[in-house]
């Protein structure tokens, strides 16, 4: 009785420490995007995140970049936003078809949250304003980074990767988890000092060094639209293809040159 006890504890504690993460990018992730994002903003929208910002941020938005993995359980209405399930093996993305939940209901996918919570951003400074800004500015700032993570666009049976057991080196996980964390802690470890703080000052001197000549495309949409995460999501599913999924099987083993 006692061990069947315990069994079930480990059974609950498992599923608190897991499900959380099943569609989550790491924190680190969360947190590099954000401050990268942060420091790259107009002083209008630097000015406007500073308002917008709760005290215990200390005006550093990386802080707050996983805030939306942590309300999953309170705003129940909220998993499914984080992520867009593409048809099995086809490597492509289309809103109409793709960006609804398990039900069928439209826009509750990434990119409809990314449409969802720019809309409602764009209501600052009106007083008439109905919306909890601050809740949309960490929303939007999260799912701006789990739609750049490939196995996010993923595809339905193995919900992006999440039901493909690999090895990490030598540490069991999932392949999806592989690309939220794994990568990340690996990168962090070996190359930047174990800490984000390395990999960001990297990222930030290829913004300004070899990718300068890319920056512009990326920082403005097409069709003069404010938003355009159907981009992201496209080349997200596309890259999952191409890298993510490519060569992976049930059990593979994964690290070095993968
Ligand atoms: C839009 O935002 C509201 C307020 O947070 C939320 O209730 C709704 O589910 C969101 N819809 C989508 C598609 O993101
Ligand atoms: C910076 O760019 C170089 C050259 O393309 C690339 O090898 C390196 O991985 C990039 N660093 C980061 C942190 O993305
Ligand atoms: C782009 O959008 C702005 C704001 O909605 C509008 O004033 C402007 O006319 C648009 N420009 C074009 C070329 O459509």
């Amino acid at each position: 009785m006692e061990s069947y006890k315990v069994h079930i504890t480990i059974a609950i504690i498992s599923v608190l420490i897991f499900s959380p993460v099943a569609h989550g990018w790491g924190v680190d992730a969360h947190l590099t995007i954000c401050r990268i994002a942060q420091s790259r903003l107009s002083e209008a929208a630097a000015a406007a995140v500073q308002a917008l910002l709760p005290a215990s941020a200390n005006g550093d938005l990386g802080s707050e970049c996983s805030w939306a993995d942590n309300v999953r359980f309170r705003y129940s209405w909220s998993p499914p936003l984080h992520f867009i399930d593409t048809p099995d093996g086809l490597c492509s993305y289309n809103y109409n078809r793709d960006c609804k939940d398990e039900n069928g209901v439209m826009d509750r996918c990434s990119a409809g949250a990314i449409n969802n919570y720019t809309s409602q951003l764009l209501t600052y400074g009106s007083s008439s304003s109905k919306y909890d800004l601050t809740e949309a500015l960490l929303f939007l700032s999260h799912f701006m980074g789990d739609i750049h993570q490939p196995l996010h666009t993923g595809f339905t049976t193995d919900r992006g990767g999440n039901t493909i057991d690999v090895y990490w080196y030598n540490t069991r996980t999932v392949l999806h988890h592989a690309w939220d964390t794994s990568i990340i802690d690996t990168a962090e470890t070996t190359l930047f000092n174990s800490t984000p703080e390395g990999l960001i000052a990297a990222i930030q001197a290829n913004i300004t060094g070899v990718w300068v000549d890319q920056i512009k495309a990326w920082e403005t949409c097409n069709n003069n639209v404010t938003a355009c995460p159907d981009t992201y999501a496209a080349e997200g599913i596309q890259a999952a293809c191409d890298w993510a999924y490519k060569g992976v099987s049930e059990d593979s083993k994964l690290g070095g040159k993968y």
